[in-house]
């Protein structure tokens, strides 16, 4: 008996990515969840005979914050449509003077910083510890790298993410505390939903897309939404091409995941079953 599978891709679009080209049969669905509402209604298609959701993080015209984004029920959506491989796309500030806006960067530890989010499936009654010490699928990783390389797309591949709660953008201090961290990009919205993906053993990949220099930078202004906007209109073009040159390399069948993100709770429950 064969143990491969078809995997299904999910999308997680970030500021500026509200839609992704290309699909066929095209179906916008609403998903419910016992977590509550997802963000928004998710994108179901295909690509190249890939299996795709897409699911806009902020929604449709990003009514929402990134505190107020239910995490929970975006995860549990995507795992109920069968998704089984997530790529997650994020605007990021950089902390790093070689990672210039425009930029992509593979993004494969974070600080998280978040505290007024809901950010675990598991609490009283069925307690569960994954870890999540390699919080990205380097599988998926490797696809993403490969994927820019193929279109030339200027890429790092290895960075540390903070992510803050906001909504406001940091301090000059904080900004450099985070860089004498070891931090190399910024941003507000991968953490919870690394650890709730592998929580719900979901192979996860992030790839985020530099706006700007956040505020510690001597030669540059302080961040503001105008600048992250105006570069994103050009990177989302970039994103749209890199989910496009992904999606057929991580499509084929596949067996378990070789990092074990699909098994993560195999030793992770606490809980005695019940009697
Ligand atoms: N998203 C884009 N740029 C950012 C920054 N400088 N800080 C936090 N989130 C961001």
């Amino acid at each position: 008996m064969s143990d491969q599978f078809q995997p299904v891709i999910g999308i997680i679009g970030g500021s500026g990515i509200y839609d992704i080209d290309g699909l066929e049969g095209r179906e916008w669905k609403r998903v419910f969840t016992p977590w509550g509402e997802p963000s928004d209604e998710m994108l179901f298609g295909t690509l190249g005979g890939v299996r795709c959701v897409f699911l806009p993080r902020h929604g449709k015209g990003h009514p929402l914050p990134p505190s107020a984004l239910n995490y929970r029920a975006n995860i549990d959506a995507l795992k109920r449509s069968g998704v089984t491989d997530v790529i997650s796309l994020s605007a990021v500030g950089s902390l790093r003077a070689q990672l210039p806006p425009g930029h992509f960067v593979i993004v494969d530890q974070f600080i998280d910083r978040t505290f007024a989010r809901e950010k675990s499936f598991f609490g009283p009654g069925c307690v569960a510890h994954v870890s999540v010490a390699h919080p990205t699928c380097p599988r998926l990783s490797d696809a993403a790298e490969a994927a820019g390389q193929e279109i030339g797309l200027p890429m790092t591949r290895g960075a540390t993410y903070l992510v803050m709660e906001g909504p406001q953008f940091s301090t000059k201090a904080e900004s450099e505390l985070y860089r004498a961290w070891g931090c190399d990009v910024i941003g507000m919205t991968n953490m919870p939903e690394a650890k709730l993906a592998r929580e719900a053993e979901l192979c996860y990949a992030s790839v985020a897309m530099v706006t700007d220099f956040d505020c510690w930078h001597p030669d540059h202004d302080h961040v503001t939404v105008d600048q992250v906007v105006k570069v994103l209109q050009g990177n989302a073009e970039k994103a749209r091409a890199l989910v496009k040159a992904l999606i057929p390399r991580i499509g084929a069948p596949r067996g378990a995941c070789p990092a074990g993100c699909d098994r993560a709770l195999e030793y992770a429950l606490i809980t005695a079953p019940e009697k």
